[in-house]
């Protein structure tokens, strides 16, 4: 069976490098696997797959079928990692252009507090059949919250006692205001589990309900989690690419590259390069360390950053997303006049031209300098995103806890929420 593959030969690293942190590396797997880090207590993610109560599992199934047979559209209220995971999947799997090919339509809110965001949202959805998902962990979070007020608040007056079976919630399962309210309301609620945080919950409900009733199949998707599991826990440096990763970014780190850009190819993988931006960043970004997580999509950017990235400051280094085969394609035609001298390309399909400019921008950029990773990943459905997940949340342990620093914390997203409700004048 094809795997999804770690390429460093553009990385300017030699296996003696990779070898020289190889115990550090390990060490730090162990950590890991063997829950003796800190903040151990938050690391139900290296197993929930095989615990998942079916019970749970079966609603969250019913609940998708009622979102689909009942909605035309759905909004997902959530913000970071309570969001991030569900629409990469969406997108990368349901593709570009899903609200106009498929129905349910998914819309984001919750995640900014924007008033025009949320007053052209509402008059998008104002004549549809609509579902709400709200997914807060704390329950408490302002972006959240202020969004779930407002569209509670359309849903009674829309459809009065029928919005209760219109809303459903994924928060913590004993506390918070969200899990009090939905209790009091009696929504149909869902447990965000006690040991997984925010970033790291795309295998939970969190991530599940919304893929489900999107159309995405969660069966696969759980059957490539498993995989991961079985393949990225194996304590085999030369032979699991999370370790490898793991060394690869550290050493470059260690050379002072301090950003490293996600890149990809696919425009329905920008938003998975979000929820990587958001696992690396708020794990790693702590105590004056961390990588900076950037992401570009190419060709695109090619036209506005590729400049930078070429001649710029020697500070950077790629991890590129190579999606090898994508069963959507289509062919140049042949143009007899060849007035736009494209005749040379015709006949050949969009993916192969694509892949090209792949590698003559890793090998530009490598002549500039910039160390190139490519992760290479057979083809973008439910298993191997699934895997791919659960490939980049045990890197990031591993390269957290090879940088001495807790992987599953957040302190540091505190300081704006404490200023913002001062100046907003909240008394407790
Ligand atoms: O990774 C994290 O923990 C955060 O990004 C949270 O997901 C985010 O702040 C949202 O928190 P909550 O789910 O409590 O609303």
């Amino acid at each position: 069976m094809d795997n999804i593959k770690l390429d460093l030969t553009g990385s300017f690293i030699s296996e003696e490098e990779l070898h020289e942190i190889k115990t550090e590396i390990m060490s730090a797997q162990e950590t890991l696997l063997d829950r003796k880090g800190v903040s151990s207590e938050m690391t139900g993610w290296l197993d929930y797959m095989y615990r998942m109560d079916a019970d749970e599992y079966r609603d969250i199934k019913n609940a998708a079928k009622y979102i689909k047979e009942n909605s035309e559209a759905f909004i997902l209220l959530g913000i970071g990692g309570s969001y991030l995971g569900a629409k990469a999947a969406i997108e990368a799997i349901r593709g570009d252009f899903h609200n106009e090919l498929f129905s349910p339509q998914v819309y984001y809110a919750g995640q900014n507090l924007s008033g025009a965001y949320l007053k052209k949202l509402i008059k998008v959805i104002n004549e549809k059949k609509v579902c709400i998902i709200v997914i807060s962990k704390s329950g408490t979070t302002l972006e959240t919250a202020l969004s779930f007020r407002i569209f509670r608040c359309l849903m009674e007056e829309k459809y009065g006692e029928e919005s209760r079976n219109r809303i459903f919630v994924v928060t913590d399962q004993l506390k918070g205001a969200l899990k009090n309210m939905s209790d009091l309301k009696k929504y149909k609620t869902f447990a965000v589990p006690d040991d997984i945080g925010g970033r790291y919950s795309v295998i939970t409900p969190v991530g599940l309900l919304p893929m489900a009733a999107a159309g995405i199949d969660t069966d696969k998707f759980i059957e490539g989690l498993r995989s991961g599991a079985e393949e990225y826990t194996k304590r085999d440096f030369e032979n699991n690419i999370c370790c490898l990763y793991a060394t690869a970014r550290n050493i470059l780190n260690r050379r002072k590259k301090d950003v490293e850009i996600f890149v990809n190819y696919e425009p329905s993988c920008t938003s998975i390069a979000e929820w990587w931006k958001q696992l690396f960043g708020e794990s790693e970004g702590k105590e004056g360390k961390g990588i900076f997580p950037a992401s570009l999509n190419f060709t695109t950017d090619l036209h506005s950053m590729g400049q930078f990235v070429q001649e710029g400051r020697e500070i950077i280094f790629e991890t590129n997303l190579a999606v090898e085969n994508n069963e959507d394609d289509m062919e140049v035609p042949f143009d007899p006049n060849d007035f736009d001298k494209l005749n040379y390309i015709s006949g050949k399909t969009l993916n192969y031209i694509n892949k090209k400019a792949f590698e003559g921008t890793f090998m530009a950029h490598n002549e500039g300098n910039v160390p190139g990773i490519i992760i290479r990943v057979p083809k973008m459905d439910e298993f191997y995103l699934a895997k791919l997940f659960y490939f980049f949340m045990m890197s990031c342990g591993i390269s957290g806890y090879t940088n001495k620093i807790d992987p599953f914390t957040q302190p540091g997203v505190e300081a704006y929420k404490k200023n913002m409700f001062r100046l907003l004048g909240r008394s407790v």
